[in-house]
């Protein structure tokens, strides 16, 4: 489905949620179209992209209407490799402390990394002109989502600051091919180092405003309560709208459950920081995190992609835990303990990632 590989696992077929198994990703810096995961709050709209148009509004000094061409002849292309996390990834290492009903159970792969190109938002903002009280910039979406209450189109907004720094891009390819129906063709919104929300499909239109997106999935949900709150007191505004993705790692070899042979053993994963902060270190332990040995770091495609990492850990007969945390250029680092994390939601589950192997006897 949506041209995907036949392992992916598949959380919803209607919107059509999905994302690769863990050791999918390993393989390399960038995600292959057919394994990167997809997060949908409604059906994928089919667009034509001749009569597709791009309106930019709000508190602007002229509002614009463009068509790809138009954009395609009126700015500087731009390219970039970004890393787009969904809130939910990992959600499942927070259900397996306490269940989280009605979300899907994300694992470690609603993650990706691709090549997006297209152009920068920050010079289609600067030629509307933005007024001085433009201090939000809101994208819509063309899909309209059954979940949201009122149904309605899915919609988000992003500072400023974040929407002139550069590195937002309006982009029509992904990896070098047409961004496919399912990834928001024929243009989407990019935002690195933000909650994959944040980076909305089959954009129509860019209003700037006074204050952020009160659209649902902005002002009602992914947005971050407190453990002891209802999961739906976001629907009256309780909790903070999540941006900036905290630093995070997963393993992706071995799997979970592995059975392996005694020795040395390759181990290999992600580490990812959002927005002005990078992964600096990935520490290793198979001591339960009492000692540590430090990854080699093996990509460094852009500033706003993940680092893959990989080392060798010593096995001895038996079944052993390994665990994985990195940390950020602010001296960030992962929680121990998912517990620590749990929210009515499910999201920003950054704690310490953990497989277990097993040796063949
Ligand atoms: N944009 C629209 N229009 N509709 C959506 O449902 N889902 C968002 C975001 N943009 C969504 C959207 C979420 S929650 C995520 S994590 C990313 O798209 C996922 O992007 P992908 O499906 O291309 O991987």
């Amino acid at each position: 489905m949506c041209g995907k590989r036949s392992d992916m696992i598949v959380h919803e077929t209607e919107p059509y949620n999905a994302e690769p198994p863990r050791g999918a990703l390993a393989g390399s810096r960038l995600t292959a179209l057919d394994t990167f995961y997809v997060r949908n709050h409604g059906p994928i709209p089919q667009l034509d992209p001749s009569a597709w148009r791009l309106r930019v509004e709000g508190l602007v000094q002229s509002e614009l209407e463009l068509s790809l061409a138009d954009l395609r002849r009126g700015f500087a292309p731009r390219e970039l490799a970004v890393t787009l996390q969904c809130a939910g990834n990992r959600r499942e290492g927070l259900i397996a402390v306490r269940d989280i009903p009605g979300e899907a159970p994300w694992g470690p792969g609603a993650t990706g990394t691709a090549n997006w190109a297209g152009v920068s938002l920050a010079e289609v903002l600067q030629s509307a002109g933005l007024h001085d009280e433009a201090s939000y910039l809101e994208f819509i979406g063309a899909d309209v989502s059954p979940e949201a209450q009122p149904p309605q189109r899915f919609g988000a907004s992003i500072s400023r600051r974040k929407a002139l720094a550069g590195e937002v891009l309006l982009a029509w390819s992904m990896n070098g091919e047409h961004l496919p129906a399912a990834h928001g063709a024929p243009l989407r919104v990019v935002v690195p180092g933000y909650i994959g929300a944040r980076s909305v499909k089959w954009l129509e239109r860019i209003v700037a405003r006074a204050t952020p997106s009160e659209n649902f999935f902005q002002a009602r949900t992914y947005r971050l309560l407190p453990p002891d709150s209802d999961a739906d007191a976001g629907l009256s505004g309780a909790g903070v709208a999540l941006g900036a993705v905290a630093v995070n790692a997963d393993i992706l070899t071995p799997d979970d459950g592995a059975q392996v042979t005694p020795g040395s053993l390759e181990v290999g994963g992600y580490a990812f920081a959002g927005d002005d902060r990078h992964v600096i270190r990935v520490d290793v332990s198979t001591t339960g995190g009492r000692r540590w040995g430090q990854a080699e770091l093996i990509d460094a495609s852009s500033r706003w992609a993940w680092r893959r990492w990989r080392t060798r850990v010593e096995v001895s007969p038996g079944t052993v835990e390994i665990l994985a945390r990195a940390w950020d250029s602010a001296a960030g680092t992962q929680p121990e303990d998912p517990a620590q994390l749990w929210n009515p939601k499910g999201y920003a589950n950054n704690a310490w990632a953990r497989v277990s192997v097993t040796t063949e006897s």
